[in-house]
């Protein structure tokens, strides 16, 4: 074999799969593989796939197809190229994908990622393998810590995987299957991780999990901790200037976790909390286990902790039987919020979920009709809340060059990409920024000392 051979890896879906692929890269690159951003050049195929909805994972195979080509090609330059898939439609698909696109060379579930290296000699070896079992042993002890190289190239901010799989079985959802039982991470483990992290430059750290705030590892006083309490754990560490978390499920905003809000200001004030609908009805369909009023109450005590936090969601149109009164019930919901941003999506009826089997499906034109009005509605909120920044002074947290010469762009506490004229030695520095002005998807500002010699008498908003 002449030279390292090339990986090249495609991630689909959530920031879960993002770090899962990092991940496969570190296990892989001792072992002889170097990283490459073009797929014709690559030995090693890697496609991190999405299951949450059935666009997302027909995603695969388009791509497959287009892979298939470029696998003949090599072939006839006499190279060999192997495809993997992984993610959440190898855990749900299985043999099934190689059965659909027998270009595939192997099929690995999400749990099963540490076993990389042994799974691609077989398949090299024997093809079409697939492991998709629920292993007994842990992943994340056999995975390997990336490079200081590898941190370096993949920038100041960071996430964590602190807790993996779900127990909610919300009825339209994927993620109990694909995943599994929810687990947590030791606090021990996460620590080291977040201070290799730290060494190597990261200030931005955010903990992942479907569940996140269900988070119960093992603390090391041998007792459980919680997410509140792991917080506030690194929040000691001086190097890490921003932590944020993301899944979180309304039903479990702990007291702990309020109170990280309020006593920890590195704990960025801007929580991604899914409601899914308006509608207590439909809430009660989709087993989500709390209302429209237990949510609200979650949004209103976090805000009690912390006057300027802001929040996102998720939307689900269209679940089954939601009817004109329940879809106005979530765009009534959408108003008393003031979300900052929020997601929103189609049903999607997924095999195996209870969901797909309910009578009352909705005609997609509906589900369309309804889409377009909840986009609507979050659109005006953010652009309301982007227009409120304008004129108030943000921490910002400057991460790369900006679009022009002389820019570099840094993120809100809201995650707002924030462009600023200032030297690119401040990339990785926080600075005060006022914000002068906003476009559709930025906002753009001045340091507030630049302009402290413009503006002698700024006041903060
Ligand atoms: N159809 C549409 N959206 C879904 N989501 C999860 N499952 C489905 C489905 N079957 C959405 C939820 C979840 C987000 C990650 O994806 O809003 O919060
Ligand atoms: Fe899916 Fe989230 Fe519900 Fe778990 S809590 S089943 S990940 S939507």
């Amino acid at each position: 074999m002449n030279g390292p051979r090339k990986l090249y890896v495609k991630s689909f879906g959530c920031q879960m799969n993002v770090y899962d692929s990092h991940r496969m890269t570190d296990l892989l690159v001792p072992e002889g593989f170097t990283e490459t951003a073009r797929v014709e050049d690559a030995d090693l195929v890697i496609l991190n796939t999405c299951h949450i909805r059935e666009k997302a994972a027909d995603k695969v195979y388009s791509e497959l197809g287009r892979i298939r080509m470029l696998k003949q090609v090599a072939a006839e330059e006499g190279r060999r190229v192997t495809i993997a898939v992984a993610g959440c439609v190898a855990q749900a698909e299985g043999k099934e994908i190689i059965r659909r696109a027998p270009v595939v060379d192997l099929v690995v579930g999400p749990l099963n990622y540490h076993r990389l290296p042994g799974l691609l000699a077989r398949a090299e070896r024997e093809g079409a393998v697939v492991d998709t079992e629920f292993p007994v042993e842990d992943k994340f002890d056999l995975l390997k810590a990336p490079s200081r190289e590898a941190i370096r190239t993949r920038g100041i901010s960071a996430f964590v995987t602190v807790q993996e799989g779900c127990d909610k079985f919300c009825t339209f959802c994927v993620v109990p299957y694909t995943r599994g039982a929810e687990t947590s991470r030791p606090v021990t483990k996460i620590l080291a991780e977040v201070e290799r992290l730290a060494d190597a430059g990261v200030r931005d750290v955010t903990l992942i999990g479907q569940n996140v705030n269900a988070y119960h590892g093992e603390g090391p006083d041998g007792r459980p901790w919680t997410l509140g309490r792991l917080l506030a754990r690194l929040a000691e560490l001086p190097r890490i200037a921003r932590l944020r978390y993301t899944t979180s499920h309304p039903c479990d905003m702990d007291a702990s976790l309020i109170a990280a809000h309020r006593n920890l200001p590195s704990l960025m004030p801007y929580l991604h909390l899914p409601v899914q609908s308006g509608s207590d009805r439909i809430l009660a369909a989709m087993n989500r286990r709390h209302t429209r009023a237990d949510y609200l109450d979650a949004i209103a005590r976090m805000r009690d902790a912390r006057s300027d936090f802001a929040f996102s969601s998720d939307f689900i149109v269209g679940f089954p039987g939601e009817s004109e009164d329940d879809f106005r019930a979530t765009l009534s919901l959408v108003d008393e919020v003031h979300y900052a941003s929020a997601f929103s999506f189609k049903y999607s009826a997924r095999p195996g979920t209870p969901a797909a089997e309910m009578d009352d499906q909705i005609p997609d034109e509906v589900k369309t009709e309804r889409l377009y009005r909840l986009q609507a509605a979050i659109d005006r909120h953010q652009a309301k809340f982007n227009a409120e920044c304008v004129g108030r002074t943000f921490e910002i947290l400057f991460d790369k060059p900006g679009r022009y010469p002389g820019q570099i762009v840094g993120r809100s506490p809201y995650l707002q990409p924030v462009q600023v004229m200032a030297p690119p030695t401040m990339i990785g520095d926080i600075a005060a920024v006022k914000i002068t002005q906003r476009s559709t998807n930025s906002l753009f500002g001045a340091l507030v000392e630049a302009s402290m010699s413009a503006e002698p008498m700024l006041t903060e908003g």
